[in-house]
């Protein structure tokens, strides 16, 4: 008998940055396959739809609204999905800010708005929930991370920097919480097509004196090695996999969901 048929533990999980793009996919994915999902955002009205979404997979929805980089708001999200599920399984730390902004140009602002939340915010989250997970001997953590955690981008450092220290986060909270059989691992979506991505690539094109936007686009898109970008959907599946059926042997991995672009 297939071993989704015998397993029937429910599986609650807490989602950031699921008002849209990639995160909300991810929630309606994990709602299809049984799983109680919590909506994380600082966008309410995004966040609503997202859990009606999920209601309409016939799964149960929550929704944490507010600025993930405040103080205590990470933990105090995965204390809301405890009080209300009793525990959780899956945390995906997707949430993301990033700004283009040309290196000599850097501010402190951005620098600090774009650490507060891809790299503090992702790290208390991994803690709250690591600690639950810890004491339940189960659970799963993905951290959405980018190919640019790599790359020298000279226009978009403080969020490749970010990145960077997704990775590093990602390795040592693996560690830590490898003796309690929690699994912690990384994805690198590549260009998908949301939100953020549409206006960096603009804010970009700018950047670089460019007001050919779409020639822009189609370039970048040619540097991609499968020649394509990404459809939101093909890299929730990713997440998914990595949330529910990852074999429980690996963990402190990066799974590069990005056509070729990133290459081990
Ligand atoms: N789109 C791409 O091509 C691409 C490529 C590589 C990595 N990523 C990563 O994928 C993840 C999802 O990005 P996306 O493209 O779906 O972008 P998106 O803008 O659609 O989603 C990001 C979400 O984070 C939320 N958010 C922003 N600031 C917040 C805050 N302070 N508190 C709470 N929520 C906040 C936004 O409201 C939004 O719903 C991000 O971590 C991003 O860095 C995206």
């Amino acid at each position: 008998m297939p071993a989704e048929i015998l397993d029937t533990t429910p599986r609650r999980a807490l989602v950031t940055g699921a008002a849209g793009g990639l995160g909300r996919e991810v929630a309606i994915q994990l709602a299809a396959r049984g799983c109680a999902v919590a909506i994380a955002d600082i966008n309410a009205e995004g966040a609503a739809e997202t859990a009606r979404l999920v209601r309409e997979k016939g799964a149960e929805a929550e929704t944490i609204v507010g600025d993930f980089t405040r103080e205590g708001a990470p933990e105090a999200a995965v204390e809301k999905v405890v009080a209300r599920w009793g525990g959780i399984d899956i945390l995906v730390n997707n949430a993301g800010y990033g700004v283009i902004e040309p290196f000599l140009d850097a501010t402190y602002k951005s620098w600090t708005r774009t650490l507060a939340l891809n790299v503090t915010a992702l790290a208390m989250a991994c803690k709250a929930a690591g600690r639950v997970m810890r004491d339940q001997r189960s659970g799963r953590i993905i951290n959405i991370t980018s190919p640019g955690s790599r790359m020298a981008l000279p226009d978009y450092t403080a969020y490749t920097a970010s990145k960077a220290g997704v990775d590093s986060i990602t390795r040592a909270a693996a560690v830590a919480l490898a003796p309690y059989g929690v699994l912690v691992n990384s994805l690198a979506p590549g260009m998908m097509d949301t939100e953020m991505q549409r206006s960096t690539e603009a804010d970009l094109a700018r950047a670089n004196g460019r007001n050919d936007l779409q020639a822009f686009l189609d370039e970048r898109t040619r540097r991609i090695p499968l020649g394509r970008r990404a459809e939101i959907s093909e890299v929730a599946e990713a997440v998914i996999w990595l949330c529910l059926d990852s074999p429980k042997y690996m963990t402190a991995e990066r799974l590069n969901m990005s056509g070729g672009l990133d290459k081990d």
